[in-house]
């Protein structure tokens, strides 16, 4: 799970599917940000929040920053908007890579190539909506991998 920051959106994302997944499940899910600006850090408040309403506890998580490496530890990767998603691609090195990465919107609506909104300057509605929306994305990705 990929945005800007690894610090609203992604670590949200990484909370709700890791809540939906079957404690017996092989699968590794993490998130990342494209940049740099909040590495090591807990996620926005915020987004703590909206989670913690929701039965989620995503205060362990730390941000980092997407890297190369990514892409051979990853099956799938999904951008959480068509900013972060072009920066994945300018740092894939295959097609291979490039199969992987999806914007995670694409999974409710596919082909139309629309973004989860960046909430970090709006207000707690925001947080809403995005939950709200990574919630139902992330029912799909479960379909996929069970
Ligand atoms: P995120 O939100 O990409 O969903 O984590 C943002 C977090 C921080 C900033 C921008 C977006 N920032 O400019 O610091």
């Amino acid at each position: 799970m990929v945005c800007l920051g690894n610090i609203c959106r992604s670590p949200l994302a990484e909370g709700i599917l890791k809540a939906k997944l079957p404690n017996t499940t092989a699968v590794t899910v993490d998130s990342a940000g494209t940049a740099a600006y909040h590495l090591g850090k807990t996620p926005d408040p915020r987004s703590i929040a909206i989670a913690r309403t929701h039965g989620i506890d995503i205060t362990q998580l730390r941000g980092r920053q997407f890297e190369v490496k990514d892409f051979d530890d990853f099956d799938l990767i999904y951008a959480m908007d068509t900013s972060n998603f072009k920066h994945i691609i300018a740092l894939s090195r295959t097609d291979e890579d490039r199969l992987k990465v999806n914007l995670i919107l694409n999974e409710l609506t596919p082909g139309e190539d629309l973004s989860v909104p960046d909430p970090y300057y709006g207000g707690d509605q925001g947080f809403k909506n995005v939950y709200d929306m990574l919630d139902k994305a992330c029912d799909r990705i479960l379909e996929k991998l069970i």
